[in-house]
């Protein structure tokens, strides 16, 4: 397959002009993946930018193409490189898109990358990677466009990357809708069935760890709400455990912890009472902390971390 620089039509050079801001909008409307197209330039110098351009194009000839901004300072580098190499960003992969994307540094730096064809810089982790060999090159506006021939690709399970409308985004793969049941008042497909079933099953795993240290909810409740502020009256207790928990704490278990040597009353001066925590209540603090935080990383491994970070941006909307 031979290199071959196609001449812009008469259409693209007469066509209907547009509002610039309009046409940008509509065209950010088609969502896309996001990858780093890399190559080397004059005297072996690594080079890449961020691209969204990216399609494939064929399968026989294995095929795809990107566009490059004429305005970009690396055109003449694309232009006469035999290879370039495509790379397709996973959705935790969004610092690197931003630093291929940005003027005035150097993208590559601290980067470890291993070398493809004619020495081009062929990135680590991506979701997946082709190198190619440059066949065509059309002139397309503003923008020229590099159709490639894959010589070599790799591609691993991962979330995508995706940009739309200006911003990045991941991917939600579309539940199939259950089939509507009439005669069921409590669906397993409502938001309010799946969202207890998860807080029930998640706290679950709290609850059992904490058992297993000789700790009970409660304890672990009021110890956690002094633990944030130390000195509360009784009544403060009550509320704040009323807004994390959904129900009061009672006098008792405070009682009980006075007991054991973890909180004690101090009388603030003013007739109020606050309970505070002892030196080793905040040693259990420190435990309970302990216990929480391998608790999360038990529920967060359930899931991808693109997917754990959207669950907390939906959760947070709900409490809003
Ligand atoms: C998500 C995203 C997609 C982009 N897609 C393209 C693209 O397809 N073609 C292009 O020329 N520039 C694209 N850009 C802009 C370039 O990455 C950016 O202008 C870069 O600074 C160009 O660098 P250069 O002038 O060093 O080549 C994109 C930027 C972002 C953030």
């Amino acid at each position: 397959m031979t290199t071959q620089t196609a001449t812009q039509t008469d259409l693209a050079v007469s066509g209907p002009r547009f509002d610039g801001r309009a046409l940008r909008d509509a065209f950010g409307s088609f969502a896309t993946g996001v990858t780093i197209v890399t190559t080397a330039g004059p005297g072996g110098v690594d080079i890449g930018l961020t691209a969204n351009s990216f399609s494939s194009v064929s399968l026989d000839p294995p095929m795809v193409l990107w566009s490059l901004a004429r305005t970009s300072l690396n055109m003449d580098a694309f232009r006469n490189s035999g290879h370039f190499a495509v790379h397709i960003l996973s959705a935790d992969q969004e610092a690197l898109s931003g630093r291929f994307a940005s003027k005035g540094i150097d993208r590559f730096e601290g980067l470890a990358v291993d070398r493809g064809p004619d020495g081009i810089p062929m990135l680590p982790n991506c979701m997946a990677r082709f190198a190619c060999k440059l066949a065509y090159q059309y002139e397309g506006g503003d923008h020229v466009i590099f159709v490639g021939e894959i010589v070599d690709f790799s591609h691993s399970a991962q979330k995508p990357l995706v940009f739309h409308g200006g911003r990045y985004g991941m991917l939600l793969p579309k539940q199939s809708v259950a089939s509507a049941d009439e005669f069921s008042n409590l669906s397993a497909d409502d938001l309010l069935y799946q969202v207890s079933n998860a807080y029930f099953r998640t706290r679950k795993t709290v609850i059992e760890k904490l058992e297993s240290h000789q700790w009970t909810a409660e304890e672990y409740a009021v110890l956690s709400i002094i633990g944030r502020e130390d000195g509360l009256c009784m009544p403060e207790i009550v509320a704040r455990s009323e807004k994390v928990r959904g129900q009061g704490i009672s006098a008792t278990i405070v009682q009980k912890l006075i007991v054991q040597g973890l909180l004690h009353e101090v009388d603030s001066g003013d007739g109020q009472i606050t309970v505070r925590l002892t030196p080793e209540g905040r040693r259990s603090v420190l435990e309970l902390i302990a216990i929480r935080k391998s608790s999360e990383a038990d529920v967060q491994g359930l899931l991808d971390p693109s997917e754990v970070q959207l669950l907390k941006h939906l959760l947070a909307r709900l409490d809003a």
